[in-house]
Formats: C-alpha cells, sequence, structure tokens
C-alpha cells in the first residue's frame, strides 16, 4: 500500500497538488464542529473553501454508522459522484469516519486526510485503516482504504491542550521503541509541549516513516503490522477501564502505560534490557504521571484484554520487544506473566 505523505506547512499548495492528482469532478470537505470553527478558517485554499461542507458532531460517541449515513446523505443531495473527492480536515474521529464514508460512498470515492491533531498525524490519518464504533465495541466497522494523499502539517497543533500533545507523542515513542535507539534517545529528550514547527515537522516525516515502512509491507496486518500494537494490548485496557469507571483517559496516556507495562513483559519473557524500562517508565512518570490501579483491578483488566479483537482463540497476545528496534509478534503471555508486570508498574510508579 503506497500513500503519499507530504510533509508541509504549506497545506494549500499541497492540497493543489493532492486534488489535481486525483482529478475529480467536485470536492467536499468533511469537518466537526471544532474544526469547522478553528481550522477552516485557516485554510486559505479554493478547495476549502468553495467545496460543500460537511459538519459532523465532534467526539468518540458521533463515531457511528448514524453520522456515516448523514455523510452519505449529504454526498447524495449534493451532487457527489464516484468521481468527487473528499478532503478530511480534523483529528483521528474525523479521518477514520471521513475515509470509511468516502471508501462506501458508490463503491468507493478518493480522500485526501488533513489531520489536525498530532495522534491523527502520527497514527490515524496514515495506513489505510478507516471505520466506526458499533456495538460499543471501537473501530468495529470498517475498511482498509488509503487517502489518495495525506497532508501533514503541524500548523494548528497551536490551539492543542497539553494533554492532546502527549497524548500523540506517546505513539511517537511507540514508532521510536520500533525502529532504533536513536530515534528512542532523540524523543525522550523532548518536550513535545514546547515543541512547534519545523521541528515538529522534522520528528513527524522520522515517526511517520516507521509506520510507512511497515503498512508498506504489510497493509492488511497478517504479521509485520502487528509490530504497531505494541503498548495496546494493555494500553486499551487501561483505557476502557478509565472509561468504565468515570476517569477516562485520553488514548494516548493509556498507551504510554500500556508500553511500560509491555516493555515490562518484554524484558521477563524476551531479555529486553532493564535500562530501557527505566529510562522510559521515568520519562513517562515525569509527563504523564500514573493510572492509579491497585491488585483489585487485575481481574477486570485482564478480563478487558480478552476482549481485544486481535487476539486470536482464547489467547492474550502480545507484541514484546526482544531489544529496541527487533518486535516479536503474537507472543500469547499467562495470566501470572500479566499480573507480574502490573505489580511491576505500580512498583515504578510508587502506587
Ligand atoms: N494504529 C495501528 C495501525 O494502524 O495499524
Amino acid at each position: 500500500m503506497k500513500q503519499d505523505v507530504i510533509f508541509t506547512n504549506d497545506i494549500e499548495e499541497a492540497l493543489s497538488r493532492a486534488v489535481y492528482a486525483v482529478g475529480g469532478d467536485r470536492c467536499y470537505v468533511l469537518c466537526d464542529e471544532h474544526t469547522h470553527q478553528l481550522v477552516l478558517p485557516r485554510i486559505n485554499s479554493p478547495y476549502v473553501s468553495q467545496a460543500h461542507t460537511i459538519v459532523i458532531e465532534a467526539g468518540e460517541e458521533a463515531k457511528s454508522m448514524r453520522t456515516v449515513e448523514r455523510v452519505w446523505q449529504e454526498l447524495c443531495d449534493n451532487g457527489a459522484t464516484r468521481h468527487s473527492m473528499m478532503i478530511n480536515i480534523g483529528g483521528g474521529m474525523v479521518t477514520d469516519l471521513g475515509g470509511f464514508a468516502a471508501a462506501t460512498f458508490k463503491r468507493g470515492m478518493s480522500f485526501v486526510n488533513i489531520p489536525t491533531t498530532l495522534l491523527g498525524a502520527v497514527d490515524a490519518a496514515v495506513g489505510g485503516k478507516t471505520g466506526v464504533n458499533f456495538a460499543g465495541l471501537k473501530n468495529e466497522v470498517g475498511t482498509f482504504a488509503p487517502a489518495r494523499s495525506v497532508v501533514i502539517s503541524s500548523r494548528f497543533f497551536d490551539t492543542l491542550p497539553r494533554e492532546e500533545l502527549l497524548s500523540g507523542f506517546a505513539e511517537m515513542i511507540k514508532h521510536a521503541l520500533i525502529d532504533g535507539s536513536s530515534h528512542l534517545d532523540t524523543l525522550l529528550n523532548v518536550d513535545v509541549t514546547s515543541c512547534r514547527g519545523e521541528d515538529m515537522l522534522c520528528m513527524l516525516q522520522q515517526s511517520i516513516a516507521v509506520k510507512q515502512r511497515i503498512v508498506e509491507q504489510d497493509p492488511y496486518e497478517k504479521g509485520m503490522r502487528k509490530w504497531l500494537n505494541l503498548g495496546h494490548t494493555i494500553g486499551h485496557a487501561i483505557e476502557s477501564h478509565s472509561h468504565r469507571h468515570g476517569r477516562a483517559v485520553p488514548h494516548g496516556y493509556a498507551v504510554a502505560w500500556g508500553l511500560v507495562c509491555e516493555l515490562i513483559l518484554s524484558h521477563r519473557l524476551l531479555k529486553l534490557p532493564s535500562e530501557v524500562v527505566y529510562a522510559l517508565a521515568k520519562y513517562i512518570d515525569n509527563h504523564y504521571g500514573a493510572y492509579a490501579i491497585t491488585c483489585d483491578d487485575y481481574d477486570e483488566l485482564i478480563e478487558l484484554m480478552q476482549h481485544d479483537k486481535k487476539n486470536e482463540g482464547d489467547k492474550i497476545n502480545f507484541t514484546l520487544l526482544h531489544r529496541i528496534g527487533d518486535c516479536a509478534v503474537n507472543n500469547a503471555v499467562e495470566r501470572k506473566e500479566i499480573e507480574i508486570s502490573l505489580d511491576f508498574y505500580r512498583d515504578l510508579f510508587h502506587l
């Protein structure tokens, strides 16, 4: 799966190129209430100002088939054809939903993603996964459909809250762990909350290149793409746990704590050097704090891990690390080991 990813803060020029490359009959812009208000006025392009704009509600609740139907309806009512093009402008929710709506409308129209959050830029907008939540499950319905172009810019990050930047940065740390130690060393010396402009664009380029290399070789997640699940088996369980208990944490924060736990597993099961675990835990503790759990939460967390849609059969499957830059997929881990990793996590974070 080859995907054209353009790194620039000149979004207008990149968008002209992307629209020209598709050569469609008409453009439609999809955004949410937030990007409609904060971002659209800052994009000075006729492809945005003259397009029919579809505004959806912001937030995970709206990432549903109902919203997709509304998007399809607006496309129908406003003359879209299979040769039209959708420009998705927003965070991961907008690019996931917009990609899905476009990929299925009249059996597929082209779309371009302009992610406006760090998390959206490093993860959701690139790699061709699209979808919506269904029956209470995240991204349960969707399709693999690459955007024709993804325009990566740091221009809108100045409006992002600190939590949002840190949330995206956790996925960048994951990419660095998959990539190699010099990449990781660079990131662990960065304070993402004060990094803007060209520096941010350079870091994004290095980080997204890691995902692109993987997705090009394994677009449908048969093997190597599972590397990108590092930190996510325990991370998703922490995220769901936090929602269930009324103390919701951002996705990337849960991934950050998930990475620490899964590096502990990697140390115990695959001999990942302990220095890596300590260095990461220190960085995460300093910047993200801790997600408080006690041993009374273990059963529920493990039950949530069992529901991960990436498991096969009854086993809980983990992507782990032999060393930084050397991943191993499909590690079926015993319950006892997971409990031990949670014990160590609590020790490292003084819980
Ligand atoms: N978010 C991981 C992937 O795209 O495969």
